[in-house]
């Protein structure tokens, strides 16, 4: 067997988990490549037996980035999926909305499944992540991960799926945040502390900052992915104005962003 991992993660916590599925079936010798949505020029499934969808989730839903290239994926003619997502609550409807596209796509949905591990958003919605909370979190998702990645193997469906209400409001919550998104461009500034290293510049999945005046300046295309705020080597970017305590630090160098 061999599959292929295509995720998007904008601080860590996706990129880590597709890490782990990687890593779980490379234990039983299924080969399985690791590759970032962001950097997938054509997409190719011609020659694996599995594909697995890994998104965070924003607003219950699967940022508009992922579902743009679900959208693009090929027709599945039965391939089996895994559909992850990684998010601050114990579930989102994010996964179900993804399989519910593939499914129609002609996939077939294997696994579907919410792993916890930190909310990246937590200054905007829910509460600040603690050291010890995400680490627990890490270690239940490493659990997780390994029991999900068995099942497939041994070729039995695991599914998590939330209500269909929850879906229905997961669409329309995901909507409704992307109609938001340019206003909350206008919430992001960068301070004097900003060196211009070009880190954010660089690796905004929306291509969104500029430099102008000596600041990292923030368009309208803002997916408010986090990952600038994260990724600031001088914590130089405010939100509302206010400094944000970058909690992603350490997962986010999965991503090697340079
Ligand atoms: C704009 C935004 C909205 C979010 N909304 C939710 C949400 O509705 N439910 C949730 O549990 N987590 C939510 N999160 C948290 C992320 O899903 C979570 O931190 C995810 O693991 C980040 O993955 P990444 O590090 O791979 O980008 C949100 C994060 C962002 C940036």
């Amino acid at each position: 067997m061999k599959g292929i991992i295509y995720y998007f993660s904008a601080t860590g916590n996706t990129k880590w988990a597709a890490n782990k599925f990687k890593d779980n079936f490379k234990k039983e010798d299924i080969v399985v490549e690791v590759k970032s949505m962001e950097k997938a020029d054509n997409i190719d499934i011609a020659g694996y037996d599995f594909i697995v969808i890994g998104t965070p989730v924003h607003a219950e839903a699967a940022p508009k980035f992922v579902m743009d290239f679900i959208d693009k994926l090929p027709e599945g003619q039965g391939i089996k999926a895994i559909v992850y997502s990684t998010q601050g609550a114990n579930s989102a409807a994010a996964a179900d909305i993804i399989s519910d596209v593939l499914e129609k796509k002609g996939y077939t949905i294997m696994v579907q499944t919410y792993i916890k591990i930190s909310n990246n958003y937590y200054f905007g919605v829910g509460k600040e992540p603690t050291l010890e909370k995400i680490t627990k979190n890490l270690s239940e998702a490493e659990k997780k991960i390994s029991r999900v990645t068995s099942e497939f193997i041994k070729g039995n469906q695991y599914k998590n799926c939330v209500s269909l209400i929850r879906i229905a409001m997961g669409k329309i919550s995901g909507k409704s945040f992307n109609r938001y998104l340019p206003k909350i461009s206008t919430k992001l500034t960068s301070t004097d502390e900003c060196t211009k290293c070009g880190l954010c510049l660089r690796n905004c999945p929306h291509k969104n900052i500029t430099f102008e005046n000596g600041h990292a300046v923030f368009h309208t295309y803002c997916m408010m992915c986090t990952r600038c705020i994260h990724i600031c080597p001088k914590n130089a970017i405010r939100y509302k104005g206010k400094k944000i305590k970058q909690t992603q630090k350490s997962m986010i160098k999965a991503l090697n962003l340079r």
